[in-house]
């Protein structure tokens, strides 16, 4: 094994622990950014005191556009690099469905939007309330389709088309011709519009994307949000079957959500890894230098002791230049791609104790919530899930992660 000097130009090293951000109520308040969140995410990209660098995704339960839509809107707004792999919306989970169902009616959002989202997912015949209505506008009393609706609406015969799934992806922008489709396909043979079952179980399933009741926006009062239509689909579909209604919810605070927001989040935190390994491989004469050991086959590898130490642990004089014979003295060797542990704490950042709470106090002890004062939750009130730490606004809860890991 043979030892050459390579150069280091990032001194930025990579925390062990993660970030979590709700977005509506902590990162936006309807189209507002709130101020502080700019300079939150900042500090998380390495520009502390401690030069270090905290992988950080988000986890709404919005929805309504694409995940590239998302983050490319929060680059902006937020003046640091926001990619889709680091969004998670309320149903974006929802691509685990495919395959499962033919037929979905997608729900919510403006125009095809949702549509368009649920085929990059991967969904093959979606619908949307709208071709129903352009089908026969007699499904709705009283809603004659605009001329962008109408544009927007599909040619279909739903006479001929078996609904197996209803998706609700997004806020609804028109809760009585909604919710008056989604009750005739829930009590309809087969998801066949214009039939009625007897036994009231032989529709389709149906998918919440989340179960918020209110949500924050920039009006002073929080507004009825997806969960309200959910609670008041249920009450109509008990009141006409006298059955409670069978509900499949993703978004926070959902075990569901939670194992795929960790699935993306190991992933995240694998790629800001790998892309601080790799510029610790490029030359730049004004850069420290570090170790990096070639093996008999004249592959790079760096060793497992030294990594931790580099990408964990404090800054300290001897990090750089203390490696004597680290694979004789750990017997620890690996490529320079290294299969990242759990994080060691992950904060969660959220205004709603209901999902964003109650989301990171369920599933796993190593999450640490945290509840900002600028969103759902009002000031002076009992919080029904306590959060690990109350504070005013999202740079507030930054700074007190960042300084409870130092
Ligand atoms: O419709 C979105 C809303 O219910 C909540 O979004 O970002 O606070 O999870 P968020
Ligand atoms: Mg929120």
């Amino acid at each position: 094994i043979k030892r050459k000097k390579r150069t280091v130009i990032d001194h930025v090293r990579v925390a062990s622990y993660a970030f979590c951000f709700d977005i509506d109520g902590v990162i936006l308040r309807g189209p507002d950014t709130i101020p502080e969140a700019k300079q939150a995410l900042r500090l998380l990209n390495g520009e502390n005191k401690y030069n270090i660098k905290v992988p950080s995704i988000f986890v709404t339960n919005g929805g309504g556009k694409p995940e590239k839509q998302r983050s490319d809107d929060l680059t902006e707004r937020l003046g640091v690099l926001v990619t889709p792999e680091q969004i998670i919306q309320g149903h974006t989970p929802m691509k685990d469905l495919v395959g499962v169902y033919q037929n979905v009616l997608v729900v919510g959002g403006v125009g095809n939007v949702c549509r368009n989202v649920a085929q990059s997912y991967g969904f093959k015949n979606v619908y949307t309330p709208l071709d129903i209505l352009k089908w026969n506008p007699a499904v709705s009393p009283y809603h004659d389709l605009s001329e962008e609706e109408r544009v927007c609406a599909k040619e279909v015969d739903f006479s001929k088309v078996a609904i197996d799934a209803i998706l609700v992806f997004a806020d609804s922008r028109n809760w009585a011709a909604d919710q008056q489709i989604i009750l005739e396909l829930l009590l309809s043979k087969n998801g066949v519009m214009g039939t009625e079952s007897k036994t009231y179980n032989e529709g389709p399933q149906i998918y919440f994307a989340h179960s918020d009741f209110i949500w924050a926006t920039n009006y002073k009062l929080s507004r009825y949000g997806m969960g309200a239509l959910q609670v008041s689909i249920a009450a109509l579909y008990k009141e006409h079957t006298g059955h409670e209604l069978k509900v499949n919810r993703f978004g926070k605070p959902q075990k569901g959500t939670f194992k795929f927001a960790n699935k993306v989040l190991t992933s995240w935190r694998q790629g800001v890894l790998d892309e601080h390994l790799k510029k610790l491989s490029i030359n730049d004469p004004n850069a420290e230098e570090a170790d990096i050991l070639i093996n008999e086959d004249g592959e790079e590898i760096i060793n497992q002791a030294k990594l931790e130490s580099y990408d964990y642990e404090d800054d300290s004089e001897d990090e750089v230049n203390n490696i004597k014979e680290p694979l004789a003295e750990t017997g620890k060797q690996d490529k320079i791609t290294l299969q990242l542990p759990p994080a060691s704490t992950v904060y969660f950042v959220g205004d709603t104790p209901e999902s964003d709470i109650r989301f990171a106090n369920s599933h796993d002890v190593s999450w640490h919530s945290i509840l900002v004062k600028t969103g759902v939750y009002r000031e002076g009130t009992e919080p029904k899930y306590k959060p690990k730490h109350l504070c005013e606004n999202v740079l507030e809860a930054v700074e007190y992660a960042i300084e409870r890991e130092h």
